[in-house]
């Protein structure tokens, strides 16, 4: 695979299967930009909290979405010790933290229903993916509808055990085993059913079930199918 050439992976898949680690180690091993999309919704939450903008007021949700002034860099050794997988700023702000908090949680699906807000988000990936050239792009509607030129579509699912057992290791708050299932499965539920852009396995996507890989394995099979995909 020649190192310069600019690739666009789109990497969809539910909450927990892994796609975040799994494309942060792609983005290192092929040296290029990775954006979890994920951070965009949970940064629009997080300022509709902080406003006091209603869950129901699709117009304000919109206008923080399209205003949203949103930096994620990778994380260095040092902040890594607090377990995060990236820094997000915020207009200017460390917020990577606050992004996992539980009324975050409780409320980031319900506003990535908003067509309005996912409109403005849809337009910054876009920019983002032609600024960077090549880039890994992780989300929910990534082959289906911000990039379905993308050179490789993957899709990462996992059974609900292990998915709610991966997110409990990742959250801020304590949940039990069953509480981070629910909390998993209504999540699913809303992504799956929702009309504007739902979770799909994108067509020709690779679909991979990660319960019996290791990162290393999932990460193999998709530069095989990179590596297909491009000669
Ligand atoms: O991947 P995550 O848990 O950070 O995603 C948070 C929420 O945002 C989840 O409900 C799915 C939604 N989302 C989306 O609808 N489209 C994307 N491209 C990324 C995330």
């Amino acid at each position: 695979m020649g190192e310069g050439r600019r690739f666009l992976i789109a990497i969809d898949g539910t909450a927990g299967s892994g796609k975040t680690t799994i494309g942060q180690i792609l983005a290192a091993q092929l040296k290029i930009p990775y954006l979890d999309t994920g951070a965009m919704y949970r940064a629009v939450t997080l300022l509709a909290l902080r406003r006091g903008v209603a869950m129901s007021d699709n117009a304000g949700l919109a206008a923080i979405a399209g205003n949203l002034d949103f930096i994620s860099r990778d994380a260095t050794l040092e902040e890594e010790k607090d377990g995060r997988q990236y820094t997000v700023l915020v207009e200017g702000e460390d917020v990577s933290q606050l992004l996992r908090s539980a009324e975050v949680e409780q409320w980031v699906s319900p506003v990535a229903t908003v067509p309005e807000v996912r409109a403005e988000l849809v337009a910054r990936q876009r920019e983002i993916a032609r600024q960077a050239g090549g880039i890994i792009m992780i989300g929910r509607d990534i082959g289906s509808v911000v990039l379905p030129e993308a050179d490789l579509k993957v899709y990462l699912d996992a059974s609900p055990e292990v998915r709610a057992q991966r997110r409990r290791q990742q959250e801020t708050q304590t949940k039990t085993a069953e509480e981070a299932q629910q909390g998993l499965e209504e999540r699913d539920r809303i992504d799956r059913s929702r009309a504007a852009a739902p979770l799909v396995i994108p067509p020709g996507a690779l679909v991979i079930n990660t319960d019996n890989l290791n990162q290393q394995e999932v990460t193999e099979k998709i530069n095989m199918a990179l590596t297909a995909a491009i000669n």
